[in-house]
């Protein structure tokens, strides 16, 4: 099979440029006879004919099945070691009413990072209770309105924000439940995890100190302790990482519980997805497994009670829901070192609606949607419409030669910090997000207008008339 030698090394010219890896796309995409994607049985032309391009396409009964999935795994293997499992949707990755209300119903709790996640998710009906609160910069007010709506743990982040926590809920007449957010010093990228002292990072006390920490929080009669908390990174594709926090973790548990009982340990998220055919994601019930193995063994080892478990996955239930669909503008060969082609397709959007590619070097895949063909595999880059060189929204993959103008390219697996991210660089308006489920399709969050952007501009709407 011919390969472009600009093709990254682990990019493969495809044997089969219109498939659709079950690894990377939403559980319903497919395509039909005819040859064009449907999600969740909506064709990719009948979505772009009633919503246009750029859109973002959830697969509703995926994202639910993932939290649902996530959540019995957990349960399950967890069960096996004798304690419990509360899941946190880490709301960051994608939030509206309709997920907040999604996840809830599936029996899952929320993490929220601001006051404006909070809001979401009360303006849902979710009971606040069921909200956790992260965060190593909360405002004043931010604390306040979390407790005064009741919300449930607060992760504190540094020494300075005990003192605020517990003032809001002495002021309240509330005994607010806190959670300490712990530097255990491991770290994990992707494929691999690095153990230092300390992280060198922003959040959380380090494990030295968290005794000491733990003891002011107790002195506290308005703050209920209820554990310590870590989240070692985000897109992580194997369990050594997380090993490692947990054994850290685990000590401190161990030691914090001879003053008195502590009955959490909350491991936080960022468990990896697949954007390319190439990524493996560890499947859940194997990554459950194996952290309950290592929870046991340690409190075994430590002679102490297994706590009750918290996660806080995000972009592993959000993450491979969502397609976004494109139109193509316009292409251009471009002979690099005057040695090989790459062909340039520009799309309707860009770092606009996945600032990921450009901000962290992302790699995407994606294909044609429209239609199939057996034209030759080029190699394609597929940029955005942003006055920007770094404006690329995948940075390389097979497409079929003959991709033409108006075809349609769907980009699969931007559910996570796709929408979440999004801006209005170059004044483009945020595209809709539109869930699919059983052959319909609903708006879920509107897509931006022109008012909407001119709105805020006080030269043009005088202050006082914008709302
Ligand atoms: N818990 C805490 C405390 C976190 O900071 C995060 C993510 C999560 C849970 C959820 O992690 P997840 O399961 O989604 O990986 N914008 C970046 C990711 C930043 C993640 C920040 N924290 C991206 O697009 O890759």
């Amino acid at each position: 099979m011919f390969a472009n030698p600009l093709a990254p090394e682990w990019l493969e010219a495809p044997a089969e440029a219109n498939s659709l890896p079950s690894t990377v796309w939403s559980r319903n995409s497919a395509r039909t006879e005819s040859g064009e994607l449907a999600i969740a049985g909506v064709t990719v032309t009948a979505l772009v004919r009633d919503f246009g391009t750029p859109v973002y396409v959830i697969d509703e009964a995926d994202a639910i099945a993932r939290a649902t999935d996530i959540a019995a795994a957990f349960e399950s293997e967890f069960a096996r070691i004798g304690t419990t499992v509360k899941v946190y949707y880490a709301a960051k990755a994608f939030l509206c009413t309709e997920v907040a209300r999604w996840m809830t119903a599936a029996g899952l709790n929320i993490d929220v990072a601001s006051a404006g996640e909070m809001a979401v998710a009360l303006a849902a009906g979710v009971d606040a209770s069921r909200l956790g609160f992260h965060g190593n910069n909360k405002s004043l007010s931010e604390i306040d309105r979390a407790v005064c709506a009741g919300i449930g743990p607060i992760v504190i982040d540094s020494v300075v924000e005990i003192g605020r926590v517990a003032e809001a809920a002495a002021r309240h007449g509330r005994t607010q439940r806190v959670r300490l957010r712990i530097n255990s010093g491991v770290h994990a990228s992707t494929h691999e995890y690095l153990a230092t002292a300390r992280e060198d990072q922003k959040f959380g006390v380090p494990l030295a100190e968290a005794e000491a920490v733990v003891a002011q929080i107790r002195s506290h009669s308005s703050l209920e302790f209820v554990g310590i908390h870590s989240h070692i990174g985000s897109q992580i594709f194997d369990t050594a990482g997380f090993a490692e926090a947990a054994r850290r973790l685990l000590e401190l548990h161990a030691r914090l519980s001879v003053d008195a009982p502590v009955p959490e340990l909350n491991l936080g998220g960022g468990f990896g997805i697949a954007y390319t055919s190439v990524d493996r994601a560890l499947p859940v019930a194997e990554l459950a497994a194996s952290l309950a193995s290592i929870v046991e063994a340690e409190c075994t080892r430590l002679g102490i009670v297994v706590p009750v478990i918290a996660i806080e996955p995000g972009r592993s239930i959000i993450g491979p829901s969502t397609t976004t669909l494109y139109t193509v503008g316009t292409i251009k060969d471009v002979l690099v070192d005057g040695e090989a082609v790459r062909k340039y397709v520009s799309v309707d959007g860009g770092m606009s609606d996945n600032l990921r590619t450009a901000l962290y070097g992302a790699d995407y895949s994606a294909r044609l949607a429209n239609r199939t063909s057996e034209a030759d595999p080029a190699l394609v880059r597929i940029a955005g419409k942003h006055c920007e060189a770094g404006d690329i929204v995948v940075r390389a993959e097979y497409l079929p030669g003959d991709v033409e103008l108006g075809d349609l390219i769907a980009v699969p697996a931007t559910g996570a910090y796709g929408w979440a991210m999004s801006n209005n660089y170059n004044y483009l308006a945020r595209p809709p997000v539109v869930a699919v489920r059983d052959g319909h399709a609903r708006v879920i969050v509107r897509g931006e207008t022109e008012d909407d952007l001119l709105r805020r501009d006080a030269g043009i709407t005088p202050l006082g008339e914008s709302e």
